[in-house]
């Protein structure tokens, strides 16, 4: 382990291009529920009947009791050591992108900027008439469902299973994975695609890929290392070695 952190130190040390990716297990020590594992929201619910735009059309105020209770959850979350050292590298690299499956916005609340939001953003609102979109962090939102200023209906600003992501955020997100120099994965599960596939792109354009993770993932036996542990530990210890020397 010592000698494997020490080499990725030096890495992300030397680094100029350094990209990441983060998925729920980032935000996992601030209170946010993961996905998937023991006390993941799937075990709960099924993701089919609550985050879908079939299930959406088929009851918009089911979908929207589950997202004012996740907006609750959330706000009441504040950002944790692992948010913020990643604002730490960032400061520090000149060429940084922090591409993240995660909807609840820490961080941009930890100070993140050059950030990607694959899958949307839990208080942006979308008018599946008009389209126009909106910021609204009411908790709970005062009626459900939300009603646009034009009468349509208000969708969550997210990403849903059999949708496209913001091809303008893939397309950017795709070229940072092309050129980063350490690449690292970050409490995700690894199974989502195209988000899954980053890491891959990145080591086979000759970036060092290292994950940070409580479990081993798929992408486990195909990285150049791998840390089990708590984010909001590892990588503040990693961030703080590699931005001291
Ligand atoms: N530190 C590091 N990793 C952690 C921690 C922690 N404190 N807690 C949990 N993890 C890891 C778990 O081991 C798991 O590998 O975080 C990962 C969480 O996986 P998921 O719950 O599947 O979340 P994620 O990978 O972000 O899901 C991807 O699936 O449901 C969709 O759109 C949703 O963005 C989400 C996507």
């Amino acid at each position: 382990m010592r000698a494997e952190f020490e080499a990725v130190r030096r890495w992300l040390a030397e680094a100029e291009r350094v990209a990441v990716l983060t998925g729920a297990g980032i935000s996992h020590e601030s209170g946010v529920p993961v996905f998937r594992g023991q006390d993941g929201l799937w075990r709960q619910y099924r993701p089919e009947d609550l985050a879908t735009p079939q299930a959406f059309a088929r009851d918009p105020r089911l979908v929207w009791e589950w997202y004012n209770w996740r907006r609750s959850v959330v706000a009441r979350a504040q950002p944790n050591p692992g948010h913020r050292a990643l604002v730490e590298l960032e400061e520090r690299t000149r060429d940084f992108t922090l591409v993240t499956q995660n909807v609840d916005g820490l961080h941009e609340r930890a100070g993140s900027r050059r950030l990607l939001k694959l899958h949307g953003d839990l208080w942006t609102l979308r008018c599946l008439d008009c389209g126009r979109e909106s910021v609204d962090r009411a908790v709970p939102l005062p009626e459900l469902p939300p009603r646009c200023a034009c009468g349509g209906l208000l969708r969550p600003g997210v990403v849903w299973f059999g949708e496209p992501l913001p091809e303008e955020v893939l397309r950017q997100a795709l070229e940072a994975a092309g050129r980063a120099q350490v690449f690292l994965v970050v409490g995700t599960s690894a199974v989502v695609q195209p988000a899954a596939s980053l890491p891959l792109l990145a080591r086979r354009a000759g970036a060092r890929v290292v994950e940070l993770n409580l479990e081993e993932t798929p992408l486990t036996g195909q990285v150049d290392a791998s840390f089990l542990g708590k984010s909001g530990e590892l990588l503040p210890r990693l961030v703080e070695a590699a931005v001291r020397s």
